[in-house]
This record gives C-alpha cells, sequence and structure tokens, in this order.
C-alpha cells in the first residue's frame, strides 16, 4: 500500500500548558521489523500525556517524541517479518507514544483486535488502562477473587477500568473519589463502597472492612502511610502515580510486622517483550470480560485531534468522569 510521506499530527512545541500542543505536519513513520503502522481513527487522551506534555514525563528512547500512547484504526503497512497481522485488520495499540497523528508505529505484539461488537472509538481507549490496571493489579499485585480490592481516583480512566476488572475477577472492591456523585459512579460500576476522600475517613472505613488485600494508588503524599494503615495483613500496596507528591514519613515497623509490599510500575518504559507479555495477558483475560458485557469504556467526552488541548484542559480539571478520546478520522 502507498503510504502519503506525511502527516497531521499534535506536536509539544516546548514543556508547558495545554496550549503547547500545536498542530504539525510530520513524516509517516515507517514500520521496522516487527511493528506495524496503523492508520488511527481514534486515540485515547491518558494523563501521563499531560506530564508529558508539561515536561515531567520524557519519552523512552527510541519512542516518538508526539504525545500519545494508545489508539485504534486499520493496519495499512507491515514491517519485515510480521506475522500477526495483515493489512485492512482493524485493532487497537499500546503505542510507545504519537498517537496524537494521523498514523503511528507499534511493534505487533503490541495491538490487540477490536473486541466483537466493539467499535473503535471505545477500543481507541482501551489499551493504556488495560494493561497498566492487569500489569499492576493481577501480575504484580497478585489480586484474587473473594480478596477486597482499593482503588483510589475511582472515576478516573485507570479508575474506572479497575473497578471493572477486579469486579469481574470476583474481588470486592472498594474506591475513594472527590465528590459524592462520582462515589455513585464507582457504586454503579460494581464497588461495594465508594468514600468521598473529602468529607470521610477512607483508611479507617477500610480498615473497618476487613482491611485491603491490594490498593492501586495515583495520589502518592500523605495517602502513603494512609494506605499503609488501610491494608490487610500481607497486603500489596501498588504505586502507578504521585499526584500528591513520591514523598512521605512512612513508619516501616508496619510493614514487618505485617508482612506487607510495597511495589508499583510506569508502563511505557517497559520493555517491548514485557509489553508482549501484558498484552496476551490483556487478551486472554480482559477480552472476554468485554465480551460478556462485564467490562465497558466509561466514555467522558470526544474532540478533534486538533483540539487536543482542550481535552489536556478535561483531563486536567476534577470535572471529567472515564476516558477522553480525540476522533482522528471520520
Ligand atoms: N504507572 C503507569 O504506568 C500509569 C499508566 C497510566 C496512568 N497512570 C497514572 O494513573 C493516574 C490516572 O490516570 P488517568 O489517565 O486515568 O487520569 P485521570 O482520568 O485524569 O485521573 C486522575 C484522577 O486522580 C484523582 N486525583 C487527582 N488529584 C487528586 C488528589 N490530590 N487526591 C486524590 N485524588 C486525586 C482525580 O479524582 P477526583 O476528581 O475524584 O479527585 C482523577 O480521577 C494518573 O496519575 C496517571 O499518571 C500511571
Amino acid at each position: 500500500m502507498t503510504l502519503s510521506h506525511s502527516m497531521l499530527a499534535m506536536e509539544i512545541v516546548a514543556p508547558g500548558g495545554p496550549d503547547v500542543l500545536k498542530p504539525c505536519s510530520v513524516p509517516v513513520p515507517v514500520a521496522s521489523h516487527g511493528q506495524i503502522v496503523i492508520r488511527l481513527a481514534w486515540a485515547g487522551v491518558n494523563r501521563p500525556d499531560a506530564l508529558q506534555r508539561a515536561g515531567a514525563y520524557a519519552p523512552p528512547p527510541g519512542a516518538s517524541a508526539l504525545p500519545g500512547l494508545e489508539g485504534a484504526g486499520t493496519v495499512v503497512d507491515l514491517g519485515p517479518g510480521v506475522t500477526r497481522w495483515e493489512i485492512g485488520d482493524k485493532v487497537c495499540a499500546l503505542l510507545p507514544g504519537g498517537g496524537y497523528a494521523e498514523y503511528a508505529v507499534c511493534h505487533e505484539s503490541h495491538a490487540l483486535p477490536v473486541p466483537e461488537g466493539m467499535g473503535l472509538r471505545e477500543a481507541a481507549c482501551l489499551p493504556e488502562t488495560c494493561f497498566t490496571v492487569w500489569s499492576n493489579v493481577v501480575m504484580r499485585g497478585q489480586l484474587k477473587a473473594g480478596q477486597r480490592f482499593l482503588v483510589h481516583g475511582g472515576t478516573s480512566g485507570i479508575g474506572t477500568t479497575a473497578i471493572q476488572i477486579a469486579k469481574a475477577l470476583g474481588a470486592r472492591v472498594f474506591a475513594t473519589a472527590g465528590s459524592d456523585e462520582k462515589c455513585k459512579v464507582c457504586t454503579d460500576l460494581g464497588a461495594e463502597e465508594a468514600w468521598n476522600y473529602r468529607t470521610r475517613d477512607w483508611s479507617h472505613l477500610m480498615r473497618k472492612a476487613g482491611g485491603a488485600d491490594v490498593i492501586l494508588d495515583m495520589v502518592g503524599g500523605g495517602y502513603i502511610e494512609r494506605n499503609i494503615k488501610a491494608l490487610a495483613d500481607d497486603g500489596r500496596l501498588v504505586q502507578i502515580a504521585f499526584l500528591q507528591g513520591a514523598r512521605a514519613e512512612v513508619n516501616f515497623a508496619e510493614v514487618m510486622m505485617r508482612r506487607l509490599t510495597i511495589t508499583g510500575s510506569t508502563l511505557r518504559p517497559q520493555s517491548d517483550l514485557m509489553k508482549a507479555r501484558i498484552a496476551r495477558e490483556v487478551e486472554t483475560h480482559v477480552w472476554p470480560m468485554i465480551a460478556r458485557g462485564a467490562f465497558k469504556v466509561v466514555m467522558d467526552s470526544e474532540y478533534r485531534l486538533d483540539q487536543a488541548p482542550t481535552a489536556h484542559w478535561r483531563i486536567e480539571t476534577p470535572g471529567h468522569v472515564g476516558k477522553i478520546v480525540l476522533k482522528i478520522e471520520d
């Protein structure tokens, strides 16, 4: 297939606020060995994109400098050695960067088929959150059916995904969020209880409910000590971001006496091989949850690609619930 040489993209012209995202014309990426080129129809917007835009989350070596960690569309070119896909296949993919563009390139093993019955718009919102939640909550945190799971930021893209996946696994789910309305969204999604962190002592309430076997936290700061108290014996705290800061004063005696585990990870810098492993687990375990209606994308809003600055304003203000997506192709 002959591709055009240049494409529309949104680039970060300097570290800063949403207005540093500007339209540009750049060369269409070329597929190297084992890679595919996708004509993107939609791209998901995630908080790490905003961190990258602000200069706080640099792309890993070799990745596109353009923002955008996930998208969905049609495979339009195959690099040497590709076996998993054919031109014309509809896929959604975890991208190393470069999703705010008409075309993106990724390793063939990081793309998944668009789930049966789902449109490209919803599918574009799956990879970043599903890979992050599955790898941290299940592979790292070892959440099992019947265990208690607490997620902070329950109405975030990550939170809405984590609540549904944990529930579908058979866990008892608890969540925190910043308003009573958001807490209602969390219980509607399957949380047994959701606590407004502005008015409720969630750490105490989690302990009263027996303590959490796994906590997924993106807040950090003052939450770290309170998370430790909220864990059940042998509990696991998995840290995926530090919205309130990465430093805390912690009594580690509790970690020792109650056999707690504190861990965490970031998805983007991990090896192609590790991301491929996560992709296979997501396809094996999460795609069937989607097929049986146990997991749906909670959609907040959509914008055109050139409205990416507005999408970033939206994700950085408290109003949104669920995922924000960019429309790239009509
Ligand atoms: N480690 C990784 O690989 C990885 C991958 C993807 C995302 N992440 C991180 O996961 C988080 C969620 O990502 P997302 O894309 O789903 O973003 P998002 O939808 O913007 O979610 C951010 C959430 O954080 C909550 N929040 C913000 N400030 C808070 C505070 N001071 N105290 C308590 N809650 C606060 C907000 O909830 P309220 O409005 O209810 O306050 C909001 O729901 C981000 O921090 C992102 O960087 C990490």
